[in-house]
C-alpha cells in the first residue's frame, strides 16, 4: 500500500504538469525566477489541512510555514526566518494563522501523556491552556473544551506574531500588514475567521510595543 502510494505520487506529478501546461503553456516559466505571494500562511502540520488546496491558491500565491499546532514560538529560528523573509523581503500583506478542530497537538496538550522529545513542543501549547485555564476548566465536554482550546491557541499565536520585532518594524515603516486568525473544520472543510485582526501595534498590549 505504502509502496504503491510512493510510486503513484511521481506519476501524479507528471499528470499535474501536463494539466497545468495544457491550460497555460507558460505556467512554470512565469514562476521560474520570482515569487510574489501576498500571503504568509502559518498552519498545522496535520495532513488534513493542506494550505494551498483549502483556499484554492495557486503556486506562487502563498508562502507557507507549518508545524505542530501552528505555533509561533519566539525562539523558533525556522519560524522567525520564514516570517522575516515573508515580511521584510516579500512584503506580504496578510499573515493567517490557521489552526483546526480535532488538532492532535491540542489534544496532547490537554492530556498528561508523555510523548518524548515532543513534550518540549507541547509545553508551549500547555502554556496557552494555563493563560486561559479559568475559561477552559469550566467547559465539561471534552470536545467543546478541545475546540475552544484550538481557537484560543490561534488567537494567542496571532498575538505572538504581533509581538515580534519583525512585524512591529514593518508597521513602524508604514508597511500594510494584517494578521488574522482562522480555524478550519477537518470534518466540514469550512474555514471560520475568528475575527482577531492585528494591523498596527496599537492592537497590542502596551508592554509589548517596541520603539523603533
Ligand atoms: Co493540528
Amino acid at each position: 500500500m505504502e509502496k504503491d502510494f510512493y510510486h503513484k505520487i511521481i506519476q501524479h506529478n507528471k499528470n499535474w504538469v501536463s494539466k497545468k501546461l495544457a491550460l497555460d503553456a507558460d505556467f512554470f516559466k512565469k514562476l521560474e525566477h520570482q515569487q510574489q505571494p501576498s500571503l504568509l500562511w502559518i498552519g498545522c502540520a496535520d495532513s488534513r489541512v493542506p494550505a494551498n488546496e483549502i483556499i484554492g491558491a495557486e503556486s506562487g500565491e502563498v508562502f507557507v510555514h507549518r508545524n505542530i499546532s501552528n505555533m509561533v514560538i519566539h525562539s523558533d529560528m525556522s519560524l522567525l526566518s520564514v516570517l522575516d523573509y515573508a515580511v521584510t523581503i516579500l512584503k506580504v500583506k496578510h499573515i493567517i494563522v490557521c489552526g483546526h478542530y480535532n488538532c492532535g497537538g491540542i489534544n496532547a496538550a490537554m492530556s498528561k501523556q508523555h510523548f518524548g522529545i515532543l513534550d518540549n513542543w507541547i509545553r508551549h501549547i500547555k502554556d496557552v491552556y494555563r493563560f486561559h485555564s479559568k475559561e477552559l476548566d469550566a467547559i465539561t465536554s471534552e470536545t467543546q473544551k478541545s475546540n475552544r482550546f484550538v481557537e484560543l491557541n490561534i488567537v494567542e499565536q496571532v498575538c505572538n506574531l504581533a509581538k515580534t520585532s519583525i512585524v512591529q518594524a514593518a508597521w513602524a515603516n508604514k508597511q500594510p500588514l494584517s494578521i488574522h486568525g482562522w480555524v478550519y473544520g477537518v470534518g466540514s472543510g469550512i474555514i471560520k475567521d475568528l475575527g482577531v485582526n492585528f494591523s498596527s501595534d496599537d492592537d497590542l498590549s502596551a508592554i509589548y510595543q517596541l520603539n523603533f
